[in-house]
């Protein structure tokens, strides 16, 4: 993965640990989504990465939000969105959520009882609300049958609720949404679920009686994590889409066709930079020592967490907190020194900091600036920074033009 080395360099002399996120790579990733699914609206789901300066570059794009809290409705809504654009998807929303979201966001039901409370308070505004039902299909990401979850509403219960809730005044059933899977890597997979997101779509909209207007087919385009990993095909995955499109539009006329995306849009455009803080030998291993490591950025010590716990050869992903083996670039900025075998830890209080056991590195010395890579999503948002009361990362993000701005 490539990064702005001199940026991480100089942002170095002035934080000790610290995210960089590059502006221009988070353009050039939406680019590619929307010069290749033509016809179709993508939502970023903000709690990849939620930096304000990140979100205003996304939205700027053309992007709408697919937002996972009543907080990232608000953080649309401050960016200009309108209703329409934000679709507020989450199991458990409190009637507070529902609330203060009714009027700025589509509320996605992701319940029946979510959807009498819905009912509920728009009655109590006299408003009518444009809501999605997020539905547990009976199928799976792989075209096997569905399985019990705690998203949404299982597919047969939600056709047989549906005369029911079509007799609701204060509630109007525009769109549906499913989210099966995340980081899938096989093209082929994620374009036969989409075609089987049109055919339930179809199925749906025959039974409400009227025309549907959004179908949120949620995510599942991954990113190359390890060395190994093949990316997605995009453009044989966007004529896929663009072939269903087609095939589907005497049905579905003027319904927009929604996807989301956290990390292909932001993940592979942050890195983590860290300095080495100390270094021991210990019963004849070496240890480096690097600042805010599992409390600044938790995943690269989940996943050693993970593989110590298991003798698959590939443990089963877990996102976002784990994806898979050797998913992080882990990149020493020094010049011309020999190698050495280490162990590299954090600087927390717990045996569980640790990043890499036993790996061959140039050599290491007290001060080095330390970087790993695939940073830009599920780091920050998702890493235990109040641990210890250690003092958080920043988190800088460089525009295509002009100069970094820090949180
Ligand atoms: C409902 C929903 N949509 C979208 C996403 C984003 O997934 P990704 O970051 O893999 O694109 C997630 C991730 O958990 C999700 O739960």
């Amino acid at each position: 993965m490539s990064f702005d080395r001199d940026a991480v360099l100089l942002l170095a002399e002035k934080y000790e640990s610290f995210y960089l996120y590059d502006g221009r790579t988070i353009a050039e990733n939406i680019a590619v989504l929307q010069g290749n699914f033509e016809g179709v609206r993508f939502l970023y789901s903000v709690k990849a990465n939620p930096h304000p300066a990140v979100l205003r570059c996304i939205i700027d794009e053309g992007v709408g939000v697919d937002a996972a809290s009543l907080r990232e409705v608000t953080m649309g809504k401050e960016n200009g969105l309108a209703a329409g654009d934000i679709y507020y998807s989450a199991p458990g929303k409190s009637p507070r959520d529902i609330n203060a979201a009714l009027g700025c966001s589509t509320i996605i039901a992701d319940s029946p009882a979510e959807v009498e409370r819905i009912q509920a308070i728009a009655e109590g505004h006299g408003i009518t609300a444009d809501i999605g039902i997020r539905l547990n299909p009976d199928f799976s990401f792989d075209g096997e049958g569905g399985s019990a979850s705690k998203f949404g509403i299982d597919e047969e219960e939600a056709f047989r609720l549906l005369p029911q809730w079509k007799g609701y005044k204060n509630v109007r059933i525009r769109g549906i949404h499913v989210h099966s899977r995340s980081q899938e890597l096989r093209g082929e997979l994620i374009a036969a679920y989409y075609g089987r997101m049109f055919e339930l779509a179809v199925r749906f909209q025959n039974a409400l009686g009227h025309e549907l207007r959004f179908v949120n087919m949620g995510s599942g385009i991954g990113i190359p994590y390890a060395e190994q990993d093949a990316p997605v095909d995009i453009k044989a995955l966007g004529a896929s889409m663009s072939a269903l499109i087609r095939q589907y539009r005497p049905q579905l006329p003027r319904t927009e066709i929604l996807v989301e995306s956290g990390r292909f849009i932001v993940g592979k455009a942050g890195v983590y930079a860290t300095h080495v803080m100390d270094k021991k030998v210990s019963h004849g291993r070496t240890f480096v020592l690097l600042a805010n490591t599992l409390g600044g950025f938790v995943r690269p010590s989940v996943a050693q967490m993970v593989e110590s716990y298991t003798r698959e050869e590939k443990p089963a992903g877990c996102e976002p907190l784990y994806t898979g083996r050797n998913a992080f670039g882990f990149v020493p900025l020094t010049e011309d020194r020999d190698t050495e075998t280490v162990t590299v830890t954090g600087s927390l209080c717990t045996g569980a900091d640790v990043i890499a056991q036993d790996i061959l590195l140039p050599r290491l010395e007290c001060g080095d600036v330390f970087v790993i890579t695939n940073a830009g999503s599920y780091a920050a948002s998702v890493s235990p920074m109040q641990f210890a009361s250690l003092e958080p990362p920043a988190q800088i993000f460089l525009p295509e033009f002009g100069e970094p701005s820090a949180l």
